[in-house]
């Protein structure tokens, strides 16, 4: 898959999830399904989205033993989404136990992608909370760099994050980044924010933008602008 636009589905009901996809008529965005969405309507909004012939990201961000990980998304592969994620706390074992469970019988699988530390996690929360006293960036590569050893695709990262990953894990381990706002748009309560041309050249793989586009008067001109200025 090519560099590509995401748009992040934050919505509550599949009602309100139609009637924003719906005005897309042309081509048909890849989204983002969230905890919200996936809790409210379970797993029929994913097939349902599916039918309509969109790609999707499944940002469920799974956490647990290796055995109920493997399982849980082995359930989530035959939902056929093309991307899904989890979080790399959950170590190696997890993580390969994820890939196990996803792998369907003819050896294909959705992306597996993996949350290094969360973006609302800062220095001190790591330290106070976690006992982890490492730099912040030092952590979240040294997850980037386990989730790629454990054969995972790629990471969610913020777009500031994007080069370096790709310098420590190599080019063609996926970022994923969400943080995107237009040049001249409100920022909302991302603080560390990025246009889509910037996170195309600082070299995002895709870009997750959620309230530029669905909070848009015109969401389709939103949408097509972010793929203008990030995939051309
Ligand atoms: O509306 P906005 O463009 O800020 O939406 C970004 C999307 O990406 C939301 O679904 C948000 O939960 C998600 N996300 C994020 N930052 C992360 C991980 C996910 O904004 N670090």
């Amino acid at each position: 898959m090519g560099r590509d636009v995401i748009v992040a589905c934050d919505f509550a009901s599949a009602k309100d999830t139609f009637e924003f996809l719906d005005k897309f008529t042309g081509r048909k965005p890849f989204v983002k399904i969230g905890m919200e969405l996936y809790y409210a309507e379970g797993p029929s909004i994913v097939k349902e989205i599916k039918k309509r012939g969109h790609k999707i990201f499944l940002d469920l961000k799974l956490h647990d033993i290796p055995n109920t990980v493997k399982k849980a998304m082995s359930v989530l592969s035959h939902l056929d989404v093309d991307i899904c994620n989890l979080h790399a706390a959950g170590t190696t074992a997890m993580m390969q136990a994820a890939l196990e469970g996803l792998t369907r019988e003819d050896g294909t699988r959705p992306l597996l992608i993996a949350v290094t530390q969360l973006t609302s996690t800062d220095q001190e929360a790591m330290e106070r909370d976690l006992l982890i006293n490492k730099p912040i960036d030092e952590v979240v590569m040294h997850y980037a760099l386990t989730a790629k050893n454990a054969g995972l695709d790629g990471v969610v990262c913020s777009p500031l994050e994007a080069g370096k990953v790709h310098d420590t894990c190599g080019k063609n381990f996926l970022t994923v980044t969400p943080g995107i706002r237009f040049a001249d748009g409100d920022k909302g309560d991302q603080k560390r924010v990025m246009t889509p041309k910037d996170a195309k050249e600082i070299g995002s793989d895709y870009i997750v933008v959620g309230r530029p586009i669905t909070a848009a008067e015109d969401p389709v001109a939103a949408y097509e602008r972010c793929v203008r200025e990030f995939c051309d």
